[in-house]
């Protein structure tokens, strides 16, 4: 399974794809691409040091470059890619997103980053947790592959949660991409059920 990865800050959910691919828990899967649109992005260095090809984007180039990548792969992960992906590329392939918090709560525009983790602390919530899910035209919307609990505690900031919900990202995203390769799925409202 071809992989394109699209990535534009530190690149640790990248990373985990790379690890778990040289590691043998993503079996026959490779990254043909990383996209990002932040030429300082730590994600472009570890691509970088896997030897990973990269793409650095523009916004107003996005459908042009973007769209020979999506047809040549399978699957496409938004793996912190701060720019909407344009609606004439949303069918081309399956596009997957890892969120940190557990949608639909705490999503949608202007919802990333640290920013998150404030609102969730705010909120007084006992538990929360990463969710990765389908993208569509809706930002967060759209039908949820995975998403795994954690417990806030009392002391979290929200750099602490940032952390920890970080560890449980890397979990499901790769668990994420081994169900969809198995192309054994049919979405079903507003979820994605296995078979
Ligand atoms: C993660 O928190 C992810 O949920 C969000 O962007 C962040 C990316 O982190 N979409 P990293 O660059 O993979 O470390």
């Amino acid at each position: 399974m071809k992989l394109a990865v699209l990535a534009s800050g530190k690149g640790t959910n990248l990373q985990a794809v790379i690890d778990a691919i040289k590691d043998g828990t993503l079996e026959e899967a490779s990254i043909s691409w990383v996209v990002s649109d932040n030429p300082s992005a730590g994600a472009i260095e570890r691509a970088n040091r896997s030897g990973i090809n990269v793409i650095l984007v523009k916004k107003h180039k996005m459908t042009e470059v973007l769209r020979p990548v999506f047809e040549e792969v399978d699957l496409v992960i938004l793996a912190g890619f701060l720019k909407i992906i344009p609606d004439e590329l949303l069918n081309i392939k399956p596009i997957i997103n890892i969120h940190p918090s557990l949608l639909p709560l705490f999503g949608g525009k202007g919802m990333f980053g640290v920013k998150v983790q404030e609102e969730v602390i705010n909120s007084g919530m006992k538990v929360t947790g990463p969710t990765v899910h389908l993208v569509t035209g809706d930002i967060d919307g759209g039908p949820i592959v995975m998403q795994k609990c954690m417990e806030v505690r009392d002391d979290d900031t929200p750099s602490t949660l940032q952390e920890r919900i970080h560890e449980l990202e890397h979990e499901i995203l790769i668990e994420s991409i081994k169900r969809i390769s198995k192309r054994k799925y049919k979405i079903m409202g507003r979820k994605v059920v296995f078979s």
